[in-house]
């Protein structure tokens, strides 16, 4: 064999020992915990024979404890390239067989490559995490470590789309980075996100709480909102990344690709004129306006089981990539609320951000009023949708279907927010307040102050009649020029992506500022 042979056979033989990570006996403990490696991780997430490995044998640089005495071929994380759908894209996964995937300032340098070229490149960042946090012995090193990643991911955003998937025990540091991104999925029994797990709370607090109640994925996907997306596995969560990347970008310069489809431009339904109730007080199920609208029936919805008056998601128009959000009049009759504000408000900054159109469908009987809502701070979070629509120079469509109240009104994509086509259906009721409400305000007294009921009963009606009759409706609104047209709810597939072809040259400018200051 020659010299040239013996080292080329060399490199192969250090290729394969590096592909073992911390080696079979811990491999085979990831399996049994059912969860990949991440090399196999990334051989799932990536276009077959498309993954390039970046610095495979990088080495920590850590002697304390003893650690000089031991070093895996890549440390804990396997970064590099390769393609999602034919699309570049960048990546890294952490590999819990090196030290529980526990972050080393070397780790760290391997990331922040794969983002730094990320960011020169144009084109996303994905990170599979598993990982036990900061590592331990190398102190303030990892740390540092950290905040390296953490400000490139904040750079990155609205430049890169950065994407965090949640496969294991994520804790400390670890589940920042994942915050800091556009959107987290998590696994659901296998994986967790905490700043601290139970150990530390049970002796901080006296708290006594497993790790699945603290940080699992149903905690974080139904109730704080942090996971965006809970897969029934790992595979289901690649596959949920891999369908997300079609609906975005590659960068803040570029668009969406288009999807074609054969489902045509002007199909009318029918159904859609008979879905609103006849009382103003029944529900109907949004989700199914949306599935009748957008081609073929499909959206992939995010933050599915969270706030779930409020429905957001991309779908396909006219093969076009859009962002719809949708007040859900099925749960807590669509109404506004701290969450649901959050949510929208996100999403609506997502699509601003990466050129994607915005569909809104409006049927909103107002903001959620009490203490709870009020200590809560609902103004502040009320505020931030208000301002991410405010704020959305991307062509944006409205539809009021039913209800559109008082301030919930202003804040869905109304004209006055630079809303650019909106649209009502004829059962809409555009005003301050519902009628009842209306009526307690302004006539309160005079129902009051008359002793027959009967005769009570029969003022209150006609007052609401005569409120109803103004102001329940879409042409005061149409009138002033406050929409654009009323449309026969059938068509509405065909009106929207019609102002979406429309809207397509759209261009339009912020004021020049630093940055803004969107209320936290
Ligand atoms: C070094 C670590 C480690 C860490 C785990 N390991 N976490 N090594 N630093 N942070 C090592 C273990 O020693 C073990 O090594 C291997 O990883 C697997 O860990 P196990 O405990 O055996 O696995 P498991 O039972 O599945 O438990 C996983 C775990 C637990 C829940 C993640 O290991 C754990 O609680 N780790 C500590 C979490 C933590 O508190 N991290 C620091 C957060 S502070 P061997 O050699 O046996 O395979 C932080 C600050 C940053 O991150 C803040 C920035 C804002």
């Amino acid at each position: 064999m020659s010299i040239q042979s013996e080292k080329i056979e060399k490199l192969v033989r250090r290729r394969e020992a590096a592909a073992l990570g911390g080696g079979r006996k811990r491999i085979d403990a990831q399996h049994q915990k059912g969860k990949l490696t991440a090399r196999e991780r990334l051989a799932l997430l990536l276009d077959e024979g498309s993954f390039e490995e970046f610095d495979t044998f990088v080495h920590h640089r850590c002697t304390n404890f003893g650690m000089d005495a031991t070093h895996f071929d890549g440390d804990g994380v396997v970064t590099g390239q390769g393609t999602i759908g034919g699309r570049l894209v960048f990546v890294y996964a952490q590999d819990f067989t090196v030290s529980g995937g526990s972050l080393s300032k070397t780790m760290s340098e391997k990331i922040c490559k794969v983002m730094d070229m990320a960011m020169k490149v144009g084109a996303p960042c994905i990170g599979l995490n598993d990982s036990g946090g900061a590592r331990i012995q190398e102190g303030i090193d990892s740390l540092a470590g950290y905040g390296e990643i953490f400000e490139r991911n904040i750079l990155s955003s609205g430049v890169v789309p950065q994407i965090s998937a949640i496969m294991g025990p994520c804790a400390g540091g670890a589940v920042y980075s994942p915050a800091l991104t556009d959107f987290t999925l998590m696994v659901k029994d296998t994986s967790y996100m905490f700043l601290t797990g139970p150990g530390v709370v049970k002796s901080v607090t006296g708290e006594e709480v497993t790790q699945e109640e603290l940080g699992g994925a149903s905690i974080h996907a139904r109730k704080s909102g942090v996971a965006h997306f809970a897969a029934d596995s790992e595979q289901d969560a690649i596959s949920t990344i891999r369908k997300l990347l079609g609906f975005i970008p590659q960068n803040n310069l570029e668009t969406a690709p288009e999807r074609p489809t054969a489902d045509p431009v002007n199909r009318a339904d029918d159904a859609l004129d008979e879905i609103i109730p006849d009382s103003p007080n029944k529900a109907y199920d949004m989700r199914k306006v949306i599935e009748s609208i957008v081609d073929d029936g499909e959206m992939l919805e995010i933050h599915q089981d969270f706030a779930k008056n409020i429905i957001v998601g991309f779908a396909h128009m006219g093969g076009r990539s859009v962002g719809v959000v949708a007040n859900q009049p099925a749960v807590l009759a669509g109404v506004l609320d701290i969450n649901a504000s959050r949510k929208a408000a996100r999403f609506v900054r997502f699509c601003d951000a990466f050129n994607i159109p915005l569909v809104t469908l409006v049927d909103v009987p107002g903001f959620l009023c009490g203490t709870q809502q009020e200590y809560g701070a609902v103004i502040t979070n009320g505020a931030k949708l208000l301002y991410a629509y405010g704020e959305a120079t991307v062509p944006k469509v409205t539809v009021t279907l039913r209800k559109s109240y008082g301030g919930a009104h202003i804040v869905m994509s109304c004209k006055q927010l630079r809303g650019d086509i909106n649209y009502a259906w004829p059962s809409a009721s555009i005003a301050v307040m519902g009628a009842e409400g209306a009526v307690g305000v302004l006539y309160g007294k005079e129902i009051k102050a008359e002793s027959d009921p009967e005769r009570q009963a029969a003022i209150a009606e006609a007052r609401k009649a005569e409120y109803e009759e103004l102001f329940c409706n879409p042409y005061q609104a149409a009138q002033k020029g406050y929409i654009e047209d009323v449309i026969e709810p059938r068509n509405t597939r065909f009106r929207i992506i019609r102002a979406l072809t429309v809207l397509d040259g759209k261009r339009e400018e912020l004021p020049a500022k630093k940055h803004d200051n969107l209320p936290l």
